[in-house]
């Protein structure tokens, strides 16, 4: 259900808008009589698209429109004209409208542009979410038996709407078993809402995952959609489950079970139509007996499970994740296209990965491609994958030497300088930083604490890194 601002200032125009959206489209409206009024209900309100009529007594759509933007809102606003003046409505799209009616259109044709606007608005909410996970777009490689095996649970469970409980080691590809799940459901054109349970506060956890009505709690300013809401007609990824505070995942149980959601502070119920799907990398079993999660909850979730194996039990599969990392990262960073001598293969192939799985080789192959000149990764450069990790552990902790598990077989490294480590450890922290912001040059500068963002590309040229 989707909420619709309507801003004239002729009562008439609003109401017809109003009956009418709600009736052919089956959306929620509020109204508002100027742009000041309009401006105070968005800030307040969670609302999902604007109908603006561009000619208002004081200040005018143009108005709203130009206050709209400096405030980088991305709520879609569909301006209206009584002139027919193409030029006004090219102004208006100008200042961030994302599209124009002229009064007399039938409306049938209104609904269908809001329709058209709150599609936009979805897709590009989604869109950012996936620049932001890091490597998501990457389809689920590996032929291995039990890759195949995966797959094949993922076919079946995925048209089905009960939820789903994905277990694995860190870094195995829960997420992108869940994307997958998603994609070839029938749910795959709706929205995929993640929300990573470890990363809440545990005071914004429920409203986070069921929103809360204007006034609920100190700071609770205005009314705000939960996850569960956002994900009407998709899927709920409830990534790190296993971390959720004991009184949310009672909230959690209830609303599994009754398929109804509750906004705190709210008297009303709302139907739930998300499909949920969780993952974690703990021992829910070990979590149940210290207490930590609920033996009812988890029963709720694991009807269906879908076990990702540890990368070392397929290690048949690290040739072709290679070759499509390696790829992958050469595209990201803009260089040649490298392949691997097969020496390397062999050698990566040889390794348990234990400690972070796919991702743990992604990385190693992120620094085999910054350490290669060629366009051929050898040997070589296979200190890099070694001393790298040494590095890092070095980084985090002085004095300490990593582990041994972390040594290739069958390869010792000298240690290195220290000029070597600091040069590591930059282009570590560096990349985290890009990744987290999406490789947003600005935004990573000012997260770093860099001056500027030409700082940051003099240090990422230093590095051979490129957009
Ligand atoms: N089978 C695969 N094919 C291609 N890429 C993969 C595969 N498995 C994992 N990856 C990549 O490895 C990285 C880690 O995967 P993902 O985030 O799905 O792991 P995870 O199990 O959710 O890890 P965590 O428990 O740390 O959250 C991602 O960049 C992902 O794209
Ligand atoms: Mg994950």
């Amino acid at each position: 259900m989707s909420l619709i601002l309507i801003v004239d200032d002729v009562a008439a125009m609003r109401q017809q808008y109003a009956y009418d959206l709600k009736r052919l489209g089956g959306h929620e409206t509020v109204t508002a009589a100027d742009a000041d009024e309009g401006l105070d209900v968005l800030a307040r309100e969670p609302v999902d698209c604007v109908i603006l009529d561009l000619e208002m007594p004081g200040r005018d759509g143009f108005a709203f429109l130009r206050e709209h933007q400096q405030k980088g809102l991305t709520v879609p606003v569909i301006v209206y004209t009584g002139t027919g003046s193409y030029d006004r409505c090219v102004r208006a799209v100008k200042l961030g409208a994302y599209g124009f009616l002229a009064k007399e259109e039938p409306l049938e044709r209104v609904v269908q542009e809001v329709d058209n606007a709150l599609q936009w608005a979805r897709l590009t909410r989604e869109v950012k979410q996936l620049r932001r996970s890091v490597g998501h777009d990457s389809p689920l490689i590996g032929e291995s038996t039990a890759m195949r095996a995966l797959k094949e649970q993922i076919g079946r469970l995925a048209p089905i709407p009960s939820p789903v409980l994905i277990l694995g080691e860190s870094g195995s590809g829960k997420e992108l078993v869940a994307r997958l799940l998603h994609d070839e459901s029938t749910r795959r054109h709706g929205p995929f809402v993640t929300v990573n349970c470890a990363a809440l506060p545990d005071n914004l956890t429920e409203s986070e995952l069921f929103g809360h009505e204007r006034g609920a709690f100190t700071g609770a300013d205005r009314t705000r959609r939960g996850a569960f809401e956002n994900a009407a007609h998709g899927t709920l990824f409830l990534d790190e489950v296993g971390e959720l505070p004991v009184a949310a995942q009672a909230k959690l149980l209830r609303v599994l079970e009754a398929n109804t959601i509750t906004r705190i502070g709210a008297a009303r119920e709302i139907a739930v139509d998300a499909r949920v799907v969780a993952a974690t990398n703990r021992d829910l079993d070990a979590e149940v007996a210290g207490s930590r999660f609920r033996e009812d909850l988890l029963f709720r979730l694991n009807v269906h499970v879908l076990r990702v194996p540890p990368l070392r039990e397929r290690l048949d599969d690290v040739p072709l994740l290679a070759e499509h990392l390696l790829t992958a990262t050469c595209a990201k960073f803009g260089g040649h296209p490298k392949r691997f001598a097969s020496e390397v293969i062999a050698q990566l192939t040889a390794h348990d990965w234990a400690r972070n799985n796919v991702r743990e080789l992604r990385n190693v192959i992120e620094r085999l491609v910054i350490a290669s000149d060629g366009d051929v990764i050898t040997l070589a450069a296979m200190p890099a994958l070694v001393d790298g990790r040494t590095a890092s552990k070095a980084a985090a902790a002085p004095g300490r030497t990593a582990a041994p598990d972390n040594a290739a077989p069958g390869h010792t490294a000298a240690p290195l300088t220290l000029k070597e480590s600091k040069t590591a450890a930059e282009l570590q922290i560096i990349l985290a930083a890009l990744e987290r912001n999406g490789w947003h040059i600005t935004n990573t500068a000012s997260e770093l604490g860099l001056a500027d963002h030409s700082s940051l590309l003099k240090i990422m040229r230093r590095h051979g890194l490129k957009r």
